[in-house]
């Protein structure tokens, strides 16, 4: 795994975005996996400076999204839709229709989970994908557990998770039980990957990453099977 250890949030952003942006000029119809979550949104907010300069060109990209709450509308401003739509896709020259998030609203979560897996599959996989880390080192919805799920599935959400978002939601009656998320073997289909990580809060997962080991213990730690794996750090995440 690559390492780049920046000083701050905002070489971070930076540092991200430029690695995006390269996949792009190479490959103007790339497929970018795409992560939500408070790390990535300065990344997204280079990116959208970089589309409006004429540097980069959304107009022929498609993007797929790690994982949506389940069930929840894509209207609710706590959606990964929603968020996706706020922080890049509102801001670029993006043909919407080729921005695919998990359906949140869908009828049938199981069905739509095998949708998306075969929809991303039939992609061939995203050319890069853009993870973020929990500080138990999960990646996507794909929580630490004694065995991990290699394609998109349905999740239930842990009481924690579920208190820790309740103060986005009216109640924590309304923060919904269930994900879609991309498995262990969606996400490692990705051409490219890179792992974004700031704070000391996240220097745990990091550095358990770092080992160079695989445990279901840390989602994360299975990166460690991809051979074009870049983490892009701040000295918080790295050192501790
Ligand atoms: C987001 C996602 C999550 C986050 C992770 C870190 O689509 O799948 O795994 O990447 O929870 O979140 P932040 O960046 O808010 O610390």
């Amino acid at each position: 795994m690559k390492v780049i250890v920046c000083k701050n949030y905002e070489e971070v952003s930076k540092e991200s975005a430029k690695i995006v942006a390269d996949v792009m000029k190479k490959k103007p119809n790339a497929i970018l996996g795409l992560a939500t979550g408070s790390t990535p949104e300065g990344m997204y907010a280079e990116l959208a400076k970089m589309n409006a300069a004429g540097e980069i060109d959304f107009k022929d990209i498609t993007t797929v999204n790690l994982d949506e709450y389940y069930p929840i509308s894509p209207d609710n401003d706590q959606s990964y839709r929603y968020f996706m739509n706020k922080n890049l896709f509102d801001k670029v020259n993006i043909d919407k229709s080729r921005t695919n998030v998990p359906k949140g609203d869908a009828p049938d979560g199981e069905k739509e989970a095998e949708r998306y897996e075969a929809y991303v599959r039939s992609l061939g996989g995203a050319d890069i994908q853009v993870l973020g880390i929990g500080r138990n080192g999960h990646i996507a919805f794909n929580e630490p557990d004694e065995e991990l799920v290699p394609v998109t599935h349905v999740t239930s959400l842990t009481e924690d998770t579920i208190d820790a978002n309740a103060r986005f939601f009216a109640s924590a009656a309304d923060v919904p039980t269930k994900a879609l998320t991309m498995g262990m073997g969606t996400i490692l289909s990705a051409k490219k990957i890179i792992i974004i990580a700031t704070g000391a809060n996240k220097h745990d997962a990091v550095a358990q990453m770092l080992k160079g080991t695989c445990t279901t213990k840390c989602p994360a730690s299975f990166l460690n099977l991809h051979d074009d794996v870049v983490l892009v750090c701040d000295e918080a995440a790295y050192n501790g």
